[in-house]
């Protein structure tokens, strides 16, 4: 499974990109406003750092405009994949970007159906939204495991992006799905490293090799 960072911090997506384990970055208006930056800085520096896919949303609501937002967009650079909000109206761009060979992520998805629509339309990613889902009482992770199983069933191409992921036991589940993509803030991306055992391990680990003999010369 591929892991996304989904944030527009780019000290945090250095850091997870330095980690050698990140293969993309989603970002959302929310984020961007939280950056608190220009847009279209962010995520020019984006594209610089990480070299994967790196989504960023139109936030038209006509097909037109969203298809217009979206080309403007792609120009910015080859690795940038739009990212359009599920509606029949987005539906529409999608199927249009597509057709221009402009890649596309269509998001706030909270069913398997506005998932094989998106399919259908020809989207490159979509993003079932699943701790969004478990927050109003809804098995978010079921969806996602459907929509896999949906896009096995005929065979279709659209990588499925597993967002909206609150804690590591969500990455753990995503990727016991199928999911293809978990995008995580960067904390959860910290919280995957961790566990208690290995820092206790490796503390009597370095406290032993300091009575192998050579510990001191071994190394230089
Ligand atoms: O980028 C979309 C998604 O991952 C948002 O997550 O935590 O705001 O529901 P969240």
């Amino acid at each position: 499974m591929k892991i996304f960072l989904d944030t527009a911090d780019v000290e945090e997506i250095r850091q997870g990109v330095a980690m050698g384990v990140v293969d993309g970055v989603t970002t959302n208006p929310s984020l961007a406003a939280k950056a608190g930056r220009n847009f279209k800085d962010v995520v020019l520096e984006i594209v610089e750092i990480c070299p994967g896919p790196v989504s960023a949303e139109t936030v038209a609501l006509g097909a037109d405009e969203i298809v217009r937002e979206g080309r403007i967009l792609a120009k910015w650079a080859p690795n940038i994949i739009v990212k359009v909000p599920l509606m029949a109206e987005g539906l529409k761009a999608v199927r249009q970007l597509t057709s221009e060979g402009i890649k596309t992520n269509v998001t706030l998805v909270f069913s398997v159906n506005q998932a094989l629509l998106a399919a259908k339309a020809g989207a490159t990613f979509v993003s079932p939204f699943l701790g969004r889902l478990d927050d109003i009482g809804q098995d978010g992770m079921q969806m996602v495991r459907e929509t896999v199983e949906v896009f096995r069933n005929y065979g279709l191409v659209t990588e499925v992006l597993a967002a909206s992921i609150r804690h590591p036991l969500h990455v753990t589940q995503a990727a016991l799905a199928g999911a293809d993509i978990a995008t995580m803030p960067f904390k959860v991306l910290g919280m995957l490293v961790k566990h208690p055992l290995t820092d206790s391990g490796l503390e009597s680990f370095l406290k032993d090799w300091e009575k192998v003999p050579d510990a001191k010369t071994v190394f230089l």
